[in-house]
């Protein structure tokens, strides 16, 4: 199976994924429509990836449920970490390489670091972004700086109450 690596992300109108405490608060407060979309989205998915500070938001928060059952997980850090019954621990000296050892669609959960360097190395296929309706003014840049350009196509908009999901396919 052709791999496709998909980053599916939520961000405030002003382009910050978590404010500068890592909250997500701004996030739960907003009115969407059921899970917006998230089922059916992770239906699709066979791989995810995440950086080592999400895994660890994901272990603060979430440490009751590990919502990626069934998927091959793998978090990137540069720590040699003993892997554990959801997640592999991975830092690939050569990231394209890496990725073609993973199956079918992989997601892209983020954070910000790890979509940077992914984007350096033209690893993004699509970019499925919920917009919430939110300024924060400061915190974890989705689009941090770097070495990257991407022209894109729009393939759909949806509306989840007051997100506005845009789906993007890179132009090849
Ligand atoms: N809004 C959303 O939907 C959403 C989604 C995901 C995350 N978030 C938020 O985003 C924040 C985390 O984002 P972030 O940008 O700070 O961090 P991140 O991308 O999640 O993780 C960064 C870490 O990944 C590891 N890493 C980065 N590049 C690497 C490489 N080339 N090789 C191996 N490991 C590498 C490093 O871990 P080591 O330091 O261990 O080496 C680095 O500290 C959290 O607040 C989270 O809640 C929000």
């Amino acid at each position: 199976m052709t791999s496709s690596i998909k980053l599916y992300i939520a961000t405030t109108l002003d382009g910050y994924i978590a404010d500068k405490n890592d909250e997500l608060q701004w996030l739960f407060d907003v009115t969407g429509d059921g899970d917006n979309g998230y089922g059916e989205f992770l239906d699709t998915i066979d791989t995810v990836i995440m950086g080592k500070r999400t895994y660890d938001w994901l272990l603060e928060n979430e440490p009751d449920e590990w919502g990626y059952s069934g998927k091959d997980c793998y978090v990137f850090t540069h720590q040699a970490l003993p892997d554990n019954d959801h997640v592999k621990f991975v830092h690939p000296e050569n990231l394209p390489d890496f990725v073609r050892t993973l199956k079918g669609n992989i997601w892209n959960v983020g954070g910000g670091e790890l979509i940077g360097l992914f984007l350096e190395n033209q690893l993004i296929d699509e970019f499925q972004i919920t917009i919430a309706p939110v300024l924060l003014g400061d915190g974890i840049p989705l689009f941090p700086k770097g070495n990257y350009s991407e022209k894109l196509e729009l393939i759909e908009t949806k509306t989840y109450g007051q997100f506005v999901e845009l789906h993007y396919r890179k132009i090849k």
